[in-house]
């Protein structure tokens, strides 16, 4: 089974462009395995507990758990709309995962890897973290990152991390595709070497926080939200479910078929994925075989700063998929970032390569392809013409575009992967004006040239629509049915040989699949 989860978004808000593009890449990259006949499984949610969702709720005058219910629906919303096709919902409130957490706590008190003690120190607010005197900058202040920083003195509950950092610092040396891309790991490996020698602080006193799940032998004490949220990734696929659950079976989901894929963004690898998930993980007993993959994506930032409520500069996913269909917006959240890097989210980027690549390239294809068949050969395709030059370079170019996509997409490279599928209508397009069908039509001697060309045509259109389906499930799945693809819904990548169109085959009638976006929309 193929196991991929994206990190849990906050819901002391609303969802942004940031958690959008997480997603998308997260179904884009689930939907491309389903389409290579893996088993697959995408588990997706939202984390609910933690001391700013309190601080909210308290502000709004409404108790945490409506005000979670309230945001958590603003996401579902959206996943709808998206077109998420997601197995799994996490919600961290949920009785399962909280009894999941408990039980992970007790046993991990009973195997003595917690351990209580007093400290007294200083405390970043938004953070929801004690600080040390490494994060003081260069004034020996603490920065404005962590907001309000006050001084406390309490008793916590700890977990022993530092008896698994030097078991992380090998794994991660030997086991190159834990952490991707590299550069990423490199960044988390220097973090180690700083963190090495101190424990986490796992609990917060009642008084302090009431919004988070209770510690089974120590009811004063509820769990650090961090500590809480990370188990969602086994707590959801039935990690020591009880008997009788509705939950998965954990085995077959993550133990079966490759490491499962945990897709998070590069702010929280360090250290929460990279060094407390992975330690919770080992202490739990799981073998290096059986850890995850971290695929650390980049960020969407606007004009080069980073999105934020203060400077006003938040993008709303909602509104741009009404405005601009939900395809051009998966498109461009997948087609403008380099997997890992950062990226400028830029407005007349997305519809620049919406109306060149979507309308223009590919909607200049599918039309004539299916126009010319319909007007010129009735709609019938034929595959007995001999085949020039001309015909056998366009298979090669179809041929190397589908390896090209195929290693892209495995190493999670959707714009390159898309970039492959873009050339290969490119080439298209060029073979239509040099073959020029609407000349051929004029005379009857020409008529098997013509259907060999159409064929050529509209059989890269089909392909293309398997293709480009994980990224634009709508627009691929009604070029299928304009070409009466039927097989469609069922076809995996194996079957993308040439001949999906067979001899014979009656292909329906062309509907504009990427309407052009007129500017004025963009005011
Ligand atoms: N709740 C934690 C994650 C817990 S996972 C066990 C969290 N939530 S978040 O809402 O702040 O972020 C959710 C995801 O969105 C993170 O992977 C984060 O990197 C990603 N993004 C937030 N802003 C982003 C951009 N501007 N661009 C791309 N992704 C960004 O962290």
């Amino acid at each position: 089974m193929f196991y991929l989860t994206t990190a849990i978004d906050y819901t002391n808000g609303s969802p942004h462009i940031g958690h959008a593009y997480e997603k998308v890449l997260a179904d884009v990259i689930a939907r491309y395995h389903r389409l290579r006949g893996d088993e697959t499984f995408f588990l997706t949610g939202v984390d609910q507990h933690g001391q700013k969702v309190q601080q909210t709720a308290e502000k709004e005058g409404v108790h945490p758990a409506t005000f979670v219910k309230r945001t958590t629906k603003k996401f579902i919303k959206l996943w709808e709309t998206l077109g998420l096709e997601y197995d799994g919902w996490a919600e961290t409130t949920d009785d399962r995962h909280k009894a999941c957490v408990q039980g992970i706590l007790s046993r991990l008190e009973k195997e003595g890897q917690l351990y209580k003690k007093a400290h007294s120190g200083h405390y970043s607010v938004r953070q929801e973290q004690f600080l040390s005197d490494k994060d003081r900058d260069e004034n020996g202040k603490f920065g404005e990152e962590w907001g309000e920083v006050v001084l406390i003195e309490e008793e916590n509950w700890y977990f022993k991390l530092s008896e698994h950092t030097e078991w992380l610092q090998g794994f991660l040396d030997s086991t190159p595709e834990s952490v991707l891309p590299a550069f990423r790991k490199n960044e988390l490996l220097k973090a180690l070497e700083r963190n090495s020698g101190t424990d986490l602080c796992i609990s917060r006193p009642k008084e302090r926080l009431r919004w988070g799940i209770e510690f089974p032998f120590d009811p004063d004490f509820v769990t650090y939200v961090w500590f809480d949220a990370l188990i969602n990734y086994v707590s959801f696929v039935g990690y020591e479910k009880p008997e009788g659950s509705d939950l998965p079976d954990f085995d077959s989901i993550w133990k079966a078929g490759g490491r499962p894929v945990h897709i998070i963004g590069k702010d929280i690898l360090v250290p929460a994925h990279g060094i407390y998930w992975l330690c919770m993980l080992h202490a739990m007993g799981f073998s290096d075989e059986e850890m995850p993959s971290l695929l650390v994506h980049g960020w969407w930032n606007i004009k080069g700063e980073k999105m934020s409520k203060s400077l006003g500069n938040i993008v709303d996913p909602a509104e741009l998929a009404e405005k601009f269909g939900v395809d051009a917006l998966r498109y461009y959240l997948v087609r403008d970032i380099a997997t890992g890097k950062d990226s400028d989210f830029d407005l007349e980027r997305l519809i620049m390569l919406f109306n060149t690549e979507l309308a223009n390239e590919l909607g200049n294809l599918c039309n004539r392809a299916l126009n010319m068949s319909q007007r010129f050969i009735g709609g019938i395709i034929s595959t007995t013409g001999e085949l020039t030059e001309d015909d056998k370079a366009l298979q090669q170019s179809l041929a190397d575009c589908t390896a090209t996509y195929h290693v892209a997409m495995d190493h999670f490279d959707c714009d390159k992967a898309l970039e492959a599928v873009n050339r290969h209508v490119t080439h298209c397009n060029q073979y239509a004006e040099r073959m020029k069908p609407w000349e051929l039509n004029k005379d009857t001697e020409n008529t098997e040239r013509l259907q060999t060309v159409l064929q050529h045509l509209c059989e890269s259109v089909a392909h293309c629509a398997v293709l480009l389906s994980p990224v634009l499930p709508e627009a691929s799945a009604k070029l299928a049915s304009q070409l009466k693809l039927e097989s469609f819904e069922k076809l995996t990548l194996d079957d993308l040989k040439w001949g999906l169109l067979a001899d014979g085959h009656s292909i329906g009638k062309p509907k504009p699949v990427f309407p052009r976006i007129q500017i004025e929309e963009v005011d």
